[in-house]
C-alpha cells in the first residue's frame, strides 16, 4: 500500500498554488524587495548586535528601530504582493536565490557599517524606482503609491545615514 502511495506521488506531483499562479514582471520585482527585506532584517540585526565603539547606544537604538521598519516593509510587500495575485518568496533558500542586497560575514568598523546601509537602502531606492515604472504602466496604482512611500522613506534614512557619515 506504501509503495502505491508513492507511486501516486511520483507520477502526480502536488500541485500548490505556487504552480498554478500566473506570475507577472511586477510580481518579479515585489518579490525582490521581499527577499530584500528579509536580508535587510538580518543584516540590521547584524549591525545592531556586533557595532562597537563611542557611538555604540546611538547606533544600537538605531539599528534596532531599522530591522523593525525592516520586518514590516518586508510584510507590507509580501501582502500586497499576494493581494495583486502574486507568491512571495517564503523560505530561505528562496530569500537567497531573489535577493539582491549582498550578506556580509564582518565590518571593520561601526562606519563601514552604516556606509554600507546607506549603500544598501540608496540600491532599494534604485529598485523600487524601476518597480515602480513597471506598476505605472500595469495600472496598478496601489502598488506604485506604496512603492512611492518606501522610496521616500529611504530617501529620508539615506539623508539621515549621510549626515551621520558627515558626507
Ligand atoms: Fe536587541
Amino acid at each position: 500500500m506504501a509503495n502505491v502511495l508513492e507511486k501516486e506521488k511520483e507520477t502526480k506531483p502536488a500541485k500548490n498554488a505556487k504552480d498554478t499562479k500566473k506570475t507577472t514582471g511586477l510580481h518579479a520585482l515585489l518579490n525582490r524587495q521581499v527577499a530584500n527585506w528579509a536580508v535587510l532584517h538580518i543584516k540590521i540585526h547584524q549591525h545592531h548586535w556586533y557595532v562597537k565603539g563611542p557611538n555604540f547606544y546611538a547606533l544600537h537604538v538605531k539599528f534596532e528601530e531599522l530591522y523593525e521598519e525592516a520586518a514590516l516593509t518586508m510584510d507590507q510587500l509580501a501582502e500586497r504582493l499576494l493581494s495583486v495575485g502574486g507568491q512571495p518568496v517564503s523560505t530561505t533558500k528562496e530569500i537567497a536565490a531573489a535577493a539582491t542586497i549582498k550578506e556580509h560575514e564582518a565590518f571593520a568598523s561601526a562606519s563601514d557599517m552604516v556606509q554600507c546601509l546607506r549603500d544598501d537602502f540608496s540600491m532599494v531606492i534604485e529598485e523600487t524606482g524601476e518597480a515602480m515604472e513597471l506598476a505605472e504602466q500595469e495600472g496598478d496604482e496601489g502598488t506604485h503609491d506604496m512603492l512611492l512611500e518606501l522610496k521616500t522613506r529611504l530617501e529620508k534614512h539615506v539623508w539621515m545615514l549621510n549626515a551621520y557619515l558627515n558626507e
